[in-house]
């Protein structure tokens, strides 16, 4: 069938529930656009998962800080278009930031402070607050069985894995696999902000996460010491300003001193003007 294009909030929700009059289950994944090959991976599941496959673009001005880049971000649409419907998605949904966030709009969803105030949240505030808004609404608009997430972005998947278990949603979230480049970087639709120069040195962040696995794995259970092991990859470029590099319980966030099980190690660095995030579990 044919992949369909819908802009309106009674549209799609006329369309899943004919799909699920069908018989399907309905797969949602959110995304800002600009998709790439993480994107695709993240169709192709709930695809593969056999669903009713809703992908939606909406660049959520509600996660954005003032001095971030809300204006910039990249909204390549007919591309989106050809690489949702190359990767088995039934509709694509596209809704006006007026519909979303009409005028009078004022109720927001908070994760709990201890996952939203640190690591991201806390070089970027009130950006979860628009994340869970935004996730809540798309899941009511779209009433997904099934949501996909990108492991890419740890601390998001943990607040929407929250907000779910929290708010008893009726859906189940699915972690997958982030997806790289040759090189070991991590997709993102903010790469495509980096110098050539920069890109050259980017995939160092990814080693330096791999280096202070391969410690962690090799038996050193001290934090701090598989901290250094990052730290000292990273630190070999003075271009990278680290913005946090923590390992933290998987679940929680929390920091660690000692490795347990489910221990993940989470980085954020600034490179230019570009933010790049990315994490590795320890064994
Ligand atoms: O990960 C993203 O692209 C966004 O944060 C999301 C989940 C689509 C919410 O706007």
């Amino acid at each position: 069938m044919q992949m369909q294009r819908i802009e309106g909030i009674a549209d799609v929700l006329r369309a899943v529930k004919a799909a699920r009059r069908g018989g399907r289950r309905i797969g949602l994944v959110p995304t800002m656009g600009a998709l790439h090959r993480g994107h695709a991976a993240l169709i192709e599941r709930a695809a593969g998962d056999g669903c009713f496959t809703v992908v939606s673009i909406f660049v959520n001005p509600a996660q954005f800080g003032p001095n971030e880049d809300l204006a910039r971000y990249p909204r390549p649409l007919e591309n989106d278009l050809k690489v949702a419907m190359a990767a088995g998605a039934d509709a694509v949904f596209t809704p006006a930031a007026s519909e979303v966030y009409p005028p009078g709009f004022d109720t927001w969803v908070e994760v709990g402070g201890g996952l939203t105030d640190r690591l991201c949240g806390a070089s970027r505030p009130g950006h979860f607050r628009g994340v869970a808004t935004i996730v809540l609404k798309l899941f009511n608009m779209t009433e997904p069985d099934r949501a996909y997430f990108g492991e890419k972005d740890y601390q998001q998947l943990q607040v929407v894995r929250r907000l779910a278990r929290d708010l008893d949603l009726p859906l189940e979230v699915v972690p997958v696999p982030t997806v790289r480049e040759d090189d070991g970087l991590a997709m993102s639709s903010r790469n495509k902000y980096l110098s050539p120069e920069e890109r050259v040195v980017a995939p160092r962040l990814y080693q330096a996460l791999k280096t202070a696995a391969e410690a962690a794995a090799s038996g050193e259970r001290r934090a701090s010491e598989i901290l250094r092991r990052g730290v000292e990859i990273i630190e070999t470029q003075p271009a990278f300003q680290i913005d946090y590099l923590e390992i933290v319980d998987g679940e929680g966030l929390q920091p660690l001193n000692e490795l347990k099980p489910g221990a993940v190690m989470l980085a954020a660095v600034r490179l230019g003007n570009t933010r790049l995030i990315d994490n590795i579990r320890l064994t």
